[in-house]
């Protein structure tokens, strides 16, 4: 199985977490955010995002970058991990959000009670966290610990999930595709098409994607 860890993290816990995943799965690990080999699907056959969850800014990158990648994931596999400190109820709808997005192949979902350290906050969250607190009536001081024994022990679960999984082919792998140069609509076919769906453009407007 080869993989591929992305994270989507603020103050760097899913990333930390990412990176134990990624050492245990031995594979790359980027940020969701820069342009990266992710978005080369044909390297890897499972996908797995980490996210830390921030209120309404929850996995935006990542539901940024499945958006770009739309239709490209269904012969993926395809694995989300949150990284939170109370939504963990609220998580199995997120990750239904996501898989939503990415239509792949096969999903899993894992969550991981994160760690808050208030004074590492900027004034906006601290706002956003004020907030929040006036609402719950809940306190925000600094809260839970990011324990690397939990982060890797979600990763040897996913490696025990994932290792047997089959690899499923890409009915279209190895045929061409064509880019619309216009608005970016992806064909597949040996011949671009008469004229482009979105835009209607014409096939010259066309260019071979490799
Ligand atoms: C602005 C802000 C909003 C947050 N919102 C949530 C939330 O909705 N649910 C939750 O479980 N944790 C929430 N947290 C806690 C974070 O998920 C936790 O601190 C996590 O470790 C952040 O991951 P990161 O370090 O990768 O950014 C929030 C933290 C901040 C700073």
């Amino acid at each position: 199985m080869r993989y591929l860890v992305t994270y989507d993290t603020q103050h760097g816990s899913a990333k930390r977490l990412a990176q134990i995943i990624a050492q245990r799965l031995d594979c790359l690990c980027v940020n969701v955010d820069t342009p990266f080999q992710a978005e080369d699907e044909s390297v890897y056959d499972t996908l797995v995002l980490v996210f830390g969850f921030r209120g309404p800014y929850t996995a935006q990158l990542t539901k940024l970058f499945l958006n770009n990648m739309k239709g490209k994931l269904h012969y993926k596999h395809l694995v989300v991990v949150g990284e939170g400190l109370f939504s963990e109820k609220e998580f199995p709808s997120v990750a239904e959000g996501i898989r939503g997005i990415a239509e792949p192949y096969s999903f899993r979902q894992y969550f991981m009670k994160g760690q808050l350290r208030v004074n590492t906050l900027t004034p906006e969250e601290q706002a956003l966290l004020g907030k929040f607190s006036q609402l719950t009536g809940m306190q925000i001081t600094d809260m839970g610990e990011f324990d690397p024994e939990t982060a890797a022990g979600i990763a040897e679960q996913i490696a025990a999930d994932t290792k047997e999984l089959p690899i499923p082919e890409d009915p279209n792998g190895g045929q061409k595709k064509w880019i619309c140069s216009v608005c970016g609509y992806v064909h597949t076919g040996d011949t671009p098409p008469e004229s482009c769906p979105t835009c209607r453009q014409p096939a010259s407007a066309f260019k071979p994607l490799t």
